[in-house]
């Protein structure tokens, strides 16, 4: 025999309702709404005190705090003020709700998910009902201020465009290498001779004075912008190459270097196929011939690989002819 062990929960019609305080006595209704006013009013106060603390705190000043120690004031000031802002909107709301919007309880049938067209008009009608038992159009107190609190609440987010900071400019079409510069191996950074490189090999590599760049500014913002890939390939079957001359071509007996930053959403490419010189990148799948200008066979890139054009030094080091010839990366507003 089974046996219901599910708790007894008393069903609505015998639930006896519990009145509020604010439902059988106006002052304590006209408390609650001042508290609820305050609320919103405070929230209103605490945006405007955003504004100001973003406007008028120096960045870079450290104020000590207990338990968190030194720490930055602009950073305490706005996170606190916005904080408050958000915290107070949802105080007021909640109080407002909790302590004047009608308190009934309903009782409610399950039926089928699909509404029939007389319930959908039910609902309209309720939602129409209960934003009239709001008391919003009745309480003008509490509709001022959550109109204010609601109408000042975007401003930080609009403040805040503020440190997106200046345009790139035409960071977007340089690179640290120039011609000379040497090619040094990712990470431990020495200079490649052609005969490091052999057929079927790729190479990681990095502007010469990159690390030392790097130490001083503390980011890895150049990095992103000029690594590369070397790669050694057969030159007779080399079919094209995005720059150069017969003279002076932009490989070294079949050594070619591209940039390792996939053209489609710049993930890093290090996914070489040496029979075939397809470069595939791991992200969406994208995939390069390096043996025909870089130039996409499949995927989503819609530009070719940009290739670096190389030479070698007086001490035989492999050194770059120039910076790259286009942008590197993904395309962006101006380059697609
Ligand atoms: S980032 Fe390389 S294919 Fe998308």
């Amino acid at each position: 025999m089974s046996k219901d062990v599910s708790p007894y929960r008393p069903q609505p019609a015998e639930i006896e309702h519990e009145y509020r305080r604010a439902d059988i006595d106006a002052r304590a209704a006209k408390k609650a709404e001042r508290q609820v006013a305050l609320m919103f009013a405070s929230s209103a106060l605490f945006t405007v005190l955003f504004v100001v603390a973003f406007a008028t705190i120096d960045a870079t000043t450290v104020i000590g705090l207990p338990v968190f120690g030194d720490v930055y004031a602009f950073n305490v000031a706005i996170g606190v003020t916005m904080g408050l802002a958000i915290f107070f909107i949802g105080a007021g709301a909640i109080h407002w709700a909790k302590k004047l919007m009608p308190d009934v309880e309903v009782e409610e049938e399950r039926h089928d998910f699909g509404s029939s067209a007389e319930e959908k008009a039910e609902i309209v009608e309720t939602f129409k009902a209960g934003s009239a038992d709001s008391g919003v159009m009745q309480r003008p107190l509490i509709r001022r201020t959550l109109l204010a609190a609601l109408a000042l609440f975007p401003v930080p987010l609009v403040v805040l465009l503020r440190d997106l900071g200046p345009g790139p400019g035409d960071e977007r079409f340089r690179t640290m290498w120039s011609q000379g510069r040497r090619l040094l191996t990712d990470v431990s950074y020495q200079p490649i001779r052609p005969e490091d490189v052999p057929i079927g090999n790729l190479i990681n590599a990095v502007p010469e004075g990159l690390h030392e760049l790097e130490e001083e500014v503390k980011n890895l913002n150049e990095r992103a912008k000029s690594v590369i890939i070397v790669v050694r390939i057969d030159p007779d079957e080399i079919v094209s190459q995005q720059g150069g001359t017969s003279e002076e071509p932009w490989d070294y007996n079949g050594i070619l270097a591209y940039s390792k930053v996939c053209t489609h959403v710049g993930c890093p490419i290090s996914l070489y196929e040496q029979r075939t010189h397809h470069l595939l990148c791991p992200c969406h799948q994208s995939t390069y011939d390096l043996a025909d200008s870089g130039k996409v066979i499949f995927g989503p890139a819609a530009r070719r690989m940009p290739q670096l054009g190389i030479t070698i030094d007086q001490e035989g080091y492999l050194v770059a002819r120039g910076d790259f010839a286009e942008p590197i990366g993904p395309s962006f507003w101006e380059l697609s």
